[in-house]
């Protein structure tokens, strides 16, 4: 977990406005030495000016050693972070910055599908950043946001050199108006599918994926836990098989902040519902599945504890 981890110093050594309501922010060592290597779509946890620690992806190609960049949206509903790093950080700073970290792997793959959606083309960039570079692979990339006004990295992405891979649309914030991913989805083929942006955009996505093989569709996603409580969620009990214990979830808590708490070791890393590192065994009980991860064939038997509630007054899990 992040607190284990150790923070490193670096100086911010630019920063500069991307789009509406989007920093671009690029990172150095004060002494200017080599950063520890990252790979396509990894992302760094900075302790920003108000003390949290927030998790932001890379979006520069990893062959470059000297410096990191990131691109941060400024969310103004948001717990602070971002207004903070945005509002109150500036070149010259230093800030403490955890080393990176992937949860976003890119596979070996022939071909690549990406779907990006608003500032979730930043892990999305690092890997066509990547591809570009070393020749390994073609993709397709769909960006999808507001308005040009509201689209980080658009001068960079209309370049002629990616006529034919990127498609950009903007939908004005009208629903109607959103583009018809199912005509790229229908067939899945050999490539692999990574997908980042808003929850809803997420989870759209998934939904018209079932019929690929889990391990060809990837999703990221920083939303906190917190934010994923619903207004009709309930407290519940888990129990755990063989041990007698049951514990109380209360409404804003997950399961494994409860686990934790209790002493359990579960593994996690992204607490968001997209990595699959969490996956637990479910022994009964009728449950809200809100990960990205799990099959349709999968669900009956399982739950990712980061995310995922009980329908009614109980769940029973396998440790
Ligand atoms: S920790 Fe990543 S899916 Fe639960």
């Amino acid at each position: 977990m992040s607190d284990d981890v150790e923070l490193m110093t670096l100086r911010i050594a630019q920063k500069q406005p991307a789009a509406q309501d989007i920093e671009f922010f690029e990172l150095r060592r004060p002494d200017d030495g080599d950063l520890p290597e990252f790979t396509p779509g990894a992302h760094l946890s900075l302790r920003v000016p108000n003390g949290e620690l927030r998790k932001y992806s890379l979006c520069n190609d990893p062959a470059e050693r000297d410096h990191y960049c990131i691109a941060v949206k400024r969310e103004t509903n948001g717990r602070g972070g971002s207004v903070s790093l945005i509002d109150h950080a500036k070149v010259g700073d230093d800030i403490q910055v955890e080393p990176p970290r992937n949860d976003f792997e890119l596979a070996k793959s022939p071909q690549y599908l990406f779907i990006a959606g608003g500032i979730g083309i930043t892990p999305i960039l690092s890997m066509i950043r990547h591809i570009r570079a070393t020749g390994e692979g073609r993709f397709k990339l769909f960006y999808l946001s507001r308005s040009p006004e509201m689209t980080a990295f658009l001068d960079e992405l209309k370049q002629p050199e990616f006529r034919g891979m990127v498609t950009i649309h903007h939908d004005g914030g009208n629903p109607d108006d959103a583009l018809d991913l199912w005509p790229v989805l229908e067939k899945p083929g050999a490539q692999h599918l990574y997908c980042c942006g808003p929850r809803a955009l997420m989870q759209a996505v998934r939904d018209m994926t079932g019929h690929w093989s889990t391990a060809k569709v990837h999703f990221e996603d920083f939303t906190p836990p917190g934010a994923m409580t619903k207004p009709e969620d309930k407290p519940f009990r888990v129990k755990v098989a063989g041990s007698g214990a049951s514990y109380e979830v209360p409404v804003g808590k997950t399961i494994l902040e409860v686990l934790r708490e209790n002493g359990h070791a579960v593994p996690s890393s992204c607490e968001s519902g997209t990595c699959g590192s969490c996956k637990t065994k479910l022994v009964e009980g009728e449950v809200d599945h809100r990960d990205l991860v799990l099959s349709d064939y999968e669900q009956p038997e399982n739950i990712m504890v980061c995310v995922s509630r009980a329908m009614g007054d109980e769940i029973t899990i396998d440790l």
